[in-house]
């Protein structure tokens, strides 16, 4: 399996912090953000990998990650989206020489967590699977809705609703088999000209093709200042007992 990283856009939800590096070079405790994915990725056993990213500041990349030896990346490679508010699905588009025939980890450069996905990505054959974590703000995510049948069943997701109808956030970790670029092809933009994930899942999910699993452990994006606190008040405590 292959692992990208979208780790693109302008981060403009934190400016100014944003207007020198690009959002997922900023410090979570001691290291940049984008390490986290990468190391969530690595420790699973996907060891080749693309980060997709846009804006001003891409060279950053490079003088941080250089081959990605130092995180156990066995490949690493660059992709430049031009569009850097074209959606997540245009960012995964970028992807597709990449992954060539083989399926594929994805994680938002901005997320980090400390759950194992390893036996998700070993057992994985075909279709999709998304990751869901119960949180307190559904409304700033893609958000679950089950079979009230069988609680087990998503039957679709809702992105950013005013009035979810769960608490159960879709994070950005999904992995996905080959036909996902064919899916992307067709895909229309979104009413905020995006290509988006959500609309990607959703297929995916009315085919019957998508497994979903509990992220276990700690998960938050970090685009927001309060979310981006959130990350590094997490990963502090955890690595430093003394800290309060
Ligand atoms: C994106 C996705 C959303 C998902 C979230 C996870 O939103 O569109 O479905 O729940 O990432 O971090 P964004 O935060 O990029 O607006």
């Amino acid at each position: 399996m292959k692992g990208v990283i979208l780790a693109g856009g302008l981060g403009t939800r934190l400016y100014p912090l944003t207007h020198v590096t690009n959002k997922h070079l900023l410090p979570v405790f001691d290291k940049p953000m984008i390490f986290y994915p990468i190391e969530t990725l690595v420790k699973a056993g996907v060891t080749d990998i693309l980060i997709v990213t846009s804006g001003p500041h891409v060279g950053h990349f490079l003088s941080v990650l250089k081959n990605g030896k130092e995180l156990g990346v066995t490949h690493l490679e660059y992709a430049y989206q031009e569009k850097p508010d074209g959606g997540i699905a245009d960012a995964l588009s970028l992807a597709r020489d990449f992954v060539d025939r083989d399926s594929v980890a994805v994680i938002l450069g901005d997320n980090t967590t400390d759950a194992n996905i390893s036996k998700a990505v070993k057992s994985f054959s075909d279709g999709a699977m998304i990751f869901l974590k119960e949180v307190t703000d559904a409304q700033r995510f893609g958000v679950a809705e089950f079979d009230p049948k069988d609680p087990s069943k998503v039957i679709g997701i809702e992105e950013k609703p005013k009035n979810p109808k769960t608490n159960m956030a879709v994070t950005g970790v999904y992995i996905y088999d080959n036909t996902v670029f064919e899916l992307i092809h067709k895909l229309k933009p979104s009413d905020r000209g995006e290509l988006e994930i959500t609309d990607v899942n959703n297929i995916y999910i009315k085919s019957g093709k998508m497994k979903w699993a509990n992220l276990d452990g700690f998960w938050s994006d970090a685009g927001t200042f309060t979310s981006l606190y959130r990350s590094n008040r997490y990963w502090a405590q955890k690595n430093e007992n003394d800290i309060v």
